[in-house]
Parts: structure tokens; C-alpha cells; sequence
């Protein structure tokens, strides 16, 4: 199978986002194409949704897609801010049945951290890197030596007794009403308490988040440097393609 090209497609809380991605640079090939997320988001649905962008860019090629949730081999464990008749689908199979096309599925996070330390802010480092994407959720992935071990979960971790997404995402801060600075106040707590269970030698901040790095990461004390994602917007379309180039040699 050539691997060159691979369509990657983001599945998102509000729209699922898909482009060719040249998975020797990491540039994309064409301009992304987005669908609002439908409401309720089934898995058909949204397999009816992946299908519209297979048929947009008339792909017959593989297909990387990034789920906002666990994925151990192809089947979704988790749907924290999904509709829960997600839970135990076999995804690789399902898109595969509607696309007719070769598809990975990998948890949102792992995509977005692939693409980062291949292309962006986490590129050639070999150290222990932490990335948080901050989104409707808090999804984690780390890696050392440039590999990482899939599925975190992280952002699930107990903060004053409460799920930390619900206290410390993009979500949280706008349905909380507060400030940058309040919210970077929660979100400080959230990464010392990452800190002092990984000690991370660099902590990327990826998701809708990044592209408002300047009003929260100055104000952030940390041990470890913070930087933004660069791949922004594109990472986990771009991250998803390079996770099934990855798992399309493993095969
Ligand atoms: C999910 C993670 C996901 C993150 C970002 C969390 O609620 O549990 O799997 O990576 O949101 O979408």
C-alpha cells in the first residue's frame, strides 16, 4: 500500500475536519474540509459524515482518523463527551464498511501528539514531553525517546475531588464565565499535578487552546518549559494521517 498520501480526518465535538496530508513533510495537500459534528453524534452519523469527506475528495486510499476517546485496536473504549453507543464499536471496521477504505482509528490526543513531535513543537526532542490538548476535554499523550505509550487519560485525573477536565479544559473556563487569568490559575494546578506524576521535560499545549497561547502560557509556573503546539488547527488531521501511516506498517 503506497503511504505517501493519507487522508486524515478529526472527529471533533463540533465538526469533523478532513485533508490529504503528504505524510513525508506533513504538509497538507489540499484545503481542509469540515462538516458540522450532527447532534446526536452516533457512530453511523458520523460514519455517514466520514463518508461525505471520502466522497469530497474522491479517496480510495487509507484513512487515519482521530476519536476523542480510548481506542485499543480499532475499538472505542470510552466516549466521555460522546454519545455512550460509541463504547465497544469497532471503528477501524465500521468506517472501513462505509468508506471501503483502509481505516486506522486512534484516540485524538496520540494523533495530535504524532504530528507534533514529527512536524511541530515537540520535533527531534528526545526527552520526556507531555502534550495536553485543551479542547472540550483534557486529552493527554506523552512521550519518550519520540515514542509514546497510547491512551493516557490523563485529563480524568482527580482535582478537588472532581473529574480535571471538568475544572481545567477550554470547556470549563467558558461555561465557568472566568477569566484567562482565573482559568490559568486552574490550569497551573492541573499541570503541577501532571508534573509531579511524570516529571516531563517539556509540556506542549495543543487544541483550540494553542491558538490563544499568549493570554495563559505566560502566566503559567511550571518546572518544565511550556510552548505552544505549532501544527495547530491541522494537528490532529496531520497527526492522524502519520498514526496510520504508523499503524499500516505494523499490520
Ligand atoms: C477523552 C480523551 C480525549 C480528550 C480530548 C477526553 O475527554 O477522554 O480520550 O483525548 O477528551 O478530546
Amino acid at each position: 500500500m503506497k503511504l505517501k498520501q493519507i487522508l486524515g480526518i478529526d472527529i471533533g465535538g463540533s465538526g469533523v475536519k478532513g485533508a490529504i496530508v503528504d505524510t513525508k513533510n506533513g504538509k497538507l495537500l489540499t484545503e481542509r474540509y469540515r462538516i458540522p459534528t450532527p447532534q446526536p453524534a452516533t457512530p453511523d452519523a458520523v460514519a455517514e459524515v466520514i463518508k461525505k469527506i471520502v466522497n469530497h475528495f474522491d479517496w480510495d486510499g487509507p484513512i487515519g482518523v482521530g476519536y476523542p476517546g480510548v481506542i485499543q485496536h480499532g475499538i472505542a473504549r470510552t466516549a466521555a463527551n460522546l454519545d455512550k453507543s460509541w463504547i465497544d464499536k469497532d471503528l477501524n471496521k465500521l468506517f472501513a464498511k462505509t468508506t471501503k477504505c483502509k481505516v486506522h482509528v486512534v484516540n485524538d490526543a496520540d494523533a495530535a501528539g504524532m504530528g507534533e513531535m514529527k512536524f511541530g513543537s515537540g520535533k527531534g526532542f528526545k526527552g520526556v514531553v507531555l502534550l495536553v490538548t485543551v479542547g472540550t476535554g483534557l486529552g493527554t499523550v506523552a512521550f519518550t525517546s519520540g515514542k509514546l505509550v497510547p491512551n493516557m487519560e490523563m485529563g480524568h485525573i482527580l482535582l478537588h475531588g472532581n473529574d480535571a477536565e471538568k475544572y481545567a479544559s477550554d470547556a470549563a473556563r467558558k461555561a465557568d464565565n472566568i477569566s484567562w487569568t482565573e482559568w490559568a490559575g486552574r490550569f497551573n494546578e492541573y499541570l503541577n499535578r501532571m508534573e509531579d506524576l511524570l516529571w516531563p521535560d517539556l509540556i506542549i499545549i495543543g487544541g483550540g487552546a494553542s491558538k490563544k497561547d499568549e493570554k495563559f502560557i505566560p502566566l503559567l509556573k511550571t518546572r518544565a518549559t511550556v510552548i505552544p503546539a505549532s501544527l495547530l488547527n491541522e494537528a490532529g488531521i496531520i497527526g492522524a494521517a502519520m498514526a496510520s501511516k504508523y499503524y499500516n506498517k505494523l499490520d
